[in-house]
């Protein structure tokens, strides 16, 4: 098994993401956080806390950054809804956060734990970047990042940046420098992960959970020609089928001010870092695999 700690702003794709990671056995889950993103960070707890709770697991989560460290907040519920998660009535009681902030329990759960953990950040790093700055003993017992966010191509908040990058940039600067192997799941490859309208309507037939997913799914306005995004699964499904994924090895730099703010600046001729790497960048996915693979975790799911 994969020890994992998810740092995320469900957020309708995180949600996806933490569904898969909650229900299949090759995760152990050890901790979840939350940071303020597609929606506050109040909203982003209690939608974490809603999924821990719907699938019965002990999974502890805490409560991150309110804000970005330097740029102000700017939230995606355009995108992700009022809630963050709507469309599904989930329980009311949803149960507890942990008493220590995001960054305590991060630095505790990774001290404590006998095996180095994978750090799966699918919001903004702002939790990251607090705990790399204050706890950097942390570094030698994380085995890698695997991180949605970023973009080799387009952006999708403005025509240079990624969502998760772009609300907090200075905090995208302290990861990619932090020496940590980095794995950046950005929109190269999850604008190719797309789950097609067939996709969508088999995943609702699938028990409490398909229909939880399809019910909040249906909520999602990132429509595209062919489907809708899952840009955070991919970090799970990286980490479970590597072998479904096109990767090249870059130095990313990001900007973290003037009109290409939150830009992840790759070193494509290795002309700016002498060759160097300091992530891998996945660029591509068959969109069938994604499709079929993503069925079979719904069908497995237990509620
Ligand atoms: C990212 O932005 C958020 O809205 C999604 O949850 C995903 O993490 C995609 O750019
Ligand atoms: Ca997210």
């Amino acid at each position: 098994t994969t020890r994992i700690i998810m740092d995320c702003d469900p957020g309708i794709d995180d949600a996806a993401a933490i569904s898969v990671a909650l229900n299949n056995p090759e995760f152990d889950v050890r901790l979840i956080t939350t940071v303020a993103g597609n929606v506050t960070v109040d909203k982003t707890t209690r939608n974490a806390l809603k999924l821990v709770h719907f699938f019965d697991k002990k999974v502890p989560v805490a409560s991150g950054a309110e804000q970005p460290l330097i740029k102000p907040f700017e939230d995606a519920a355009r995108i992700h809804g009022e809630s963050g998660m709507p469309g599904y009535d989930f329980d009311e009681f949803v149960g507890e956060t942990v008493k220590h902030s995001a960054m305590e329990a991060l630095y505790l759960t990774i001290m404590r734990s006998s095996k180095p953990v994978t750090i799966v950040p699918t919001g903004a790093y702002t939790n990251i970047a607090l705990l790399l700055a204050v706890h950097p003993e942390v570094k030698s017992r994380i085995t890698r990042i695997v991180a949605m966010g970023g973009a080799l191509g387009r952006g999708n908040m403005t025509s240079a940046a990624e969502f998760n990058v772009y609300t907090d940039p200075d905090a995208a600067r302290i990861m990619y420098n932090s020496g940590i192997p980095i794995v950046m799941i950005g929109l190269d490859v999850t604008m190719k992960a797309l789950l097609t309208p067939k996709t969508l309507e088999t995943v609702s037939t699938l028990g409490e959970a398909g229909n939880m997913l399809a019910s909040i799914f249906k909520h999602y306005y990132e429509g595209h020609e062919g489907g809708i995004p899952m840009h955070d699964v991919n970090t799970i499904c990286y980490l479970l089928h590597p072998e479904y994924y096109q990767t090249v090895n870059y130095w990313i730099d990001i900007q973290t001010s003037g009109p290409a703010i939150g830009e992840t600046v790759a070193d494509i001729r290795g002309a700016y870092h002498n060759g160097q790497t300091n992530a891998e960048v996945a660029v591509g996915i068959d969109t069938d695999d994604f499709n079929r693979w993503f069925i079979e975790e719904v069908r497995a799911m237990k509620v």
